[in-house]
C-alpha cells in the first residue's frame, strides 16, 4: 500500500534509460484507428437489442399535464414506451440516485419524459415523435444577473468551503494607490466530446450490465445500485474506450438509468445514444459565471488585497456550484483577502463539472484582472506576478509541494520572444491587422483518490495490468503501460493494460487531473509487491536486484522472468492512498501561458496567430500524450476565449445552439502554431512517480492570456466572454 504521507525516494523509476517519460505512441492508437475499438453503442452483447430513443422536455419550467402515448403505442416495431405512468420505482435524490420519469414536475428543457424502446432505431425514433406532451408552462428564471441577490451560500465542495476570508480587503481597497475593481461574465459552455453518451444495457439473471461512456466507473456504480435499488455487487459498468468525457461522464446520464430500466422491461438488451442536440439539455454542462474581481496594491506591485467573488447557478435541487475563485486562494500573496462563492437556482439544464472546474473559467477573469493591474502600475505583466509569489500558500499557510510558476513564465518570455511585446497598447501592426501578446499564469489543483489495481506475470514473461481507470482518450493505457513495464524490466509491448471494466480493480477513473497520479500509484504499488514476490521465488539478494530486458539480476546472477513465473503465473495486489499528508502541502501544477493574437482593425475579426504554454508537471510520464493533454487544453481555452458560448433562450431557457453547427468549438484553422513546453520537476510529495496532474492545465488561464493579447493589440478590454467581434468594435 502506496501511503502519501511520506516524500517518495529513489525507485526503478528514477533509473536512467526507462521508458518512462519517453514519447511512446499511444498503445491503443491502432485498435483505435482501425475501428476494433469498441465504444459504448457499438456493442453487441446479449443478443439483439431493442433500440431506444429518448423524449425531452419541451419546456423549462412547469407541469407534464398529460402525455398521450397511444399513437407511439401503436407505431410499429415498438416494443415500450417508457414513462412515468410505467416506470419502475426508483431511489431518491437523498440516496445519491438519478430518478427518470417520476412525477410531473419538470425542472428543466429537455428533462427525459417519456423513452420509446423498439425493434429498430428508425422505428424508436419515428414513435418518439408521436409522443404528445401537455404542459402547464410556468415562468421560469433563466437570468444570472438578475438571479444574483437570491443566490445563496452554497455546500461546501470536495472539503473546500464556499468562501475564505482573510484581514480586511475593504480596508485595505479603501487605503491602495492602485486598484481594479472590474467584473467578468462567462458563458454556459458544453463539453462537446465527440463521443455523445450512450448506453448497452444488458440483464443476466439479477444483475446488470452497462456499457456506456462515463470516466469514473466506481461513482457511476453508486449512482445506478442506488437509483435502481439493487446491490452494487449486482451492477458492473464497462467503459473500455470512450471518446471524450471533459467531466461530462464524470457522473451517469440518464441514458445509463432509462437503458437499464427499459432493459429489464422488455427483458431484452437495449441500446440508447443521445443525439448531439439532446446532449446538450438532457446532460450537464459549465455554468455561466459573473465575477468580480477587486485588487489593491502598493505602486511597487506588491497587493495588499485580492477579492474574488463568483456567481454560479444550477437547477431546483442541485448542490454543485463552480469554484472559480479556489485558485486566486493560493496563487498570490496578500495580507487581505476574500473569496466568496455564491449560487443562484435557475430552471435551466443541471450545471456540473467540466474540464478544470473552477480554474477554467476562474482564471479567465483573475489573470486579465491581473493584467488590468498590470497596466494600472504600468509593470510588466510577468514581473508583476513575479513580486507577487508567494513563499506559502498564503491562505493555508502550508508548503507547496512543488511550485514552478515563475520558472514556467521566464522560460516561456525566453521561448515566446516577450521582450518583443509593446507594453502600449494598439502599437503593432501587419497591414491591417493589429497585433498584440498576452500572457496568464496556469495553475491547477493535484487532487490523487484512493485506487487499487494488480499485475500478474504469465509464463511468457508478459505482464498483465488491471484496474478500473478509464483512458478518456488521454493515454491512461501507455502511461500505466510505461510504469509497469519499467517497474518489471520489460520492452511496451511486453504489458497489457486492461481497463475500463468495474469487474477489475477498482480505481477512481478520470478527471480532475487525478488518474495518473491514482491508478500509477496503485499499478506502481502491485509492481513492487510482484518484484518482491518474483525475487522471494528467485532466490537471488533483494540488495542491488535489477529487473531489465525481461531478467532480475543480482549478486551476479541473472534469472528469465517469464522462468520465474512458470507454472502458473505470478500475479500481486497493488493499492495506494493519498494519506494525510496531502493536507499538509498545498499542491498544484503550474504553467505559463503566451498568446499571440491579431485583431483586423476593420473587421474586429479575432485571430490566434501562435501560443506557447510551459507547464511543470513533476514528472512527465510520456513526452507526446503529456503533449498532448497540454495543447488540447489550450485549445480549449482558446475556444472559450473566443467562441464557445451555449446561449441561453431567456424566454423559455433552452441553448439555442444546441449542436456543434452552432456551438463553436475551436477546430484546426482556429489553432496555428501552438507548443507546449514542459519544465523538469520531480515532485515527491505527489506520487511514486513523483508526477503531477495535467489533464486541466492547459486550458487554466490559456483564454486569459489570449484575450490579454486582445488587449495589446487594441486597447479594448473586454469582460464578457467570448471576445467575438461585435464587442472588438
Ligand atoms: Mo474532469 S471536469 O474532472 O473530467
Amino acid at each position: 500500500m502506496i501511503d502519501m504521507n511520506q516524500p517518495v525516494g529513489r525507485t526503478p523509476l528514477d533509473e536512467a534509460g526507462g521508458l518512462l517519460g519517453r514519447p511512446l505512441d499511444r498503445t491503443d492508437g491502432p485498435v483505435k484507428v482501425t475501428g476494433r475499438a469498441p465504444y459504448a453503442y457499438e456493442y453487441r452483447e446479449g443478443g439483439a437489442p431493442a433500440y431506444a430513443f429518448l423524449v425531452e422536455a419541451g419546456i423549462a419550467k412547469g407541469r407534464l399535464a398529460a402525455l398521450d402515448t397511444a399513437a407511439a403505442e401503436r407505431a410499429s416495431g415498438v416494443l415500450l414506451v417508457l414513462t412515468r405512468r410505467n416506470a419502475p420505482k426508483q431511489g431518491g435524490k437523498a440516496d445519491g440516485a438519478i430518478p427518470q420519469l417520476v412525477g410531473e414536475t419538470i425542472l428543466h428543457h429537455g428533462q427525459p419524459i417519456a423513452l420509446v424502446v423498439a425493434e429498430t432505431f428508425e422505428q424508436a425514433r419515428a414513435a418518439a415523435q408521436l409522443v404528445k406532451p401537455t404542459y402547464e408552462a410556468e415562468q421560469g428564471s433563466y437570468d444570472l444577473a438578475s438571479a444574483m441577490p437570491k443566490a445563496v451560500v452554497p455546500k461546501a465542495s470536495n472539503g473546500n468551503q464556499p468562501d475564505s476570508r482573510i484581514g480586511d480587503t475593504d480596508e485595505a481597497f479603501a487605503a491602495a494607490p492602485v486598484k481594479i475593481d472590474v467584473t467578468y461574465r462567462t458563458p454556459p459552455q458544453s463539453h462537446a466530446m465527440m463521443e455523445p453518451h450512450a448506453t448497452l444495457a444488458v440483464w443476466d439473471g439479477g444483475g446488470l450490465t452497462l456499457y456506456t461512456a462515463n470516466q469514473m466507473l466506481p461513482r457511476g456504480i453508486a449512482t445506478v445500485a442506488a437509483t435502481l435499488q439493487i446491490p452494487k455487487e449486482k451492477v458492473r459498468l464497462i467503459s473500455r474506450y470512450v471518446g471524450g468525457g471533459f467531466g461530462s461522464k464524470l457522473q451517469v446520464q440518464p441514458d445509463a438509468i432509462l437503458a437499464a430500466l427499459a432493459a429489464r422491461m422488455v427483458r431484452r438488451p437495449v441500446k440508447l445514444a443521445l443525439t448531439r442536440q439532446q446532449v446538450f439539455h438532457v446532460t450537464t454542462h459549465r455554468t455561466d459565471t459573473i465575477q468580480r474581481l477587486r485588487l489593491a496594491a502598493e505602486r511597487d506591485g506588491r497587493l495588499t488585497a485580492i477579492e474574488h467573488l463568483s456567481w454560479s447557478n444550477n437547477t431546483p435541487g442541485q448542490s454543485f456550484y463552480e469554484t472559480a475563485a479556489n485558485a486566486t486562494r493560493s496563487i498570490y500573496a496578500a495580507p487581505n483577502r476574500l473569496t466568496e462563492h455564491r449560487l443562484a437556482t435557475l430552471d435551466l439544464p443541471i450545471s456540473a463539472s467540466m474540464r478544470a472546474p473552477g480554474e477554467a473559467v476562474g482564471l479567465l477573469a483573475l489573470e486579465c484582472a491581473m493584467d488590468e493591474l498590470a497596466v494600472a502600475l504600468t509593470i510588466d505583466p510577468i514581473e508583476l506576478r513575479i513580486r507577487n509569489e508567494p513563499a506559502e500558500d498564503p491562505e493555508l499557510k502550508i508548503p507547496f509541494s512543488s511550485r514552478a510558476l515563475v520558472p514556467c513564465m521566464r522560460k516561456g518570455a525566453e521561448l515566446f520572444g516577450w521582450d518583443k511585446r509593446h507594453p502600449e497598447p494598439g502599437r503593432v501592426r501587419d497591414g491591417e491587422w493589429l497585433v498584440g501578446m498576452g500572457m496568464s499564469a496556469a495553475i491547477r489543483g493535484n487532487p490523487m483518490l484512493a485506487a487499487k489495481a494488480s499485475v500478474s506475470l504469465d509464463a511468457g514473461g508478459v505482464a498483465t495490468v488491471k484496474t478500473s481507470m478509464t483512458d478518456i482518450g488521454t493515454g491512461s493505457y501507455t502511461i500505466l503501460g510505461q510504469i509497469a513495464a519499467d517497474m518489471l524490466g520489460l520492452p511496451i509491448d511486453g504489458v497489457k493494460v486492461e481497463l475500463g471494466d468495474s469487474a477489475l480493480p477498482e480505481a477512481p477513473g478520470s478527471g480532475g487531473s487525478f488518474g495518473a497520479n491514482s491508478a500509477g500509484s496503485a499499478v506502481f504499488d502491485a509492481c513492487s509487491t510482484l518484484r518482491d514476490a518474483i525475487l522471494r521465488r528467485s532466490g537471488l539478494p533483494v540488495e542491488g536486484a535489477e529487473f531489465k530486458d525481461g531478467f532480475v539480476r543480482a549478486g551476479g546472477r541473472s534469472l528469465r522472468l517469464a522462468d520465474l513465473a512458470r507454472p502458473a503465473g505470478i500475479q500481486a495486489d497493488g493499492a495506494a492512498d493519498p494519506g494525510k499528508s496531502r493536507r499538509e502541502y498545498s499542491q498544484h501544477s503550474y504553467g505559463a501561458h503566451f498568446a499571440e493574437v491579431g485583431v483586423d482593425s476593420v473587421t474586429g475579426e479575432i485571430r490566434l496567430r501562435r501560443m506557447l504554454g510551459v507547464f511543470a508537471i513533476g514528472r512527465v510520464l510520456n513526452a507526446k500524450t503529456a503533449r498532448s493533454q497540454a495543447i488540447g487544453g489550450m485549445t480549449f481555452g482558446v475556444g472559450a476565449a473566443l467562441m464557445e458560448d451555449a446561449v441561453i433562450d431567456k424566454r423559455h431557457g433552452h441553448f439555442v445552439n444546441h449542436d456543434l453547427a452552432e456551438y463553436h468549438v475551436a477546430v484546426h484553422a482556429d489553432i496555428p502554431a501552438i507548443d507546449a513546453v514542459f519544465l523538469p520537476e520531480l515532485d515527491a510529495r505527489s506520487s511514486p512517480m513523483k508526477s503531477k496532474g495535467v489533464g486541466e492545465l492547459g486550458i487554466c488561464g490559456a483564454g486569459a492570456a489570449v484575450a490579454n493579447a486582445v488587449y495589446n493589440a487594441t486597447g479594448i478590454r473586454i469582460r464578457d466572454y467570448p471576445l467575438t467581434l461585435d464587442k472588438v468594435l
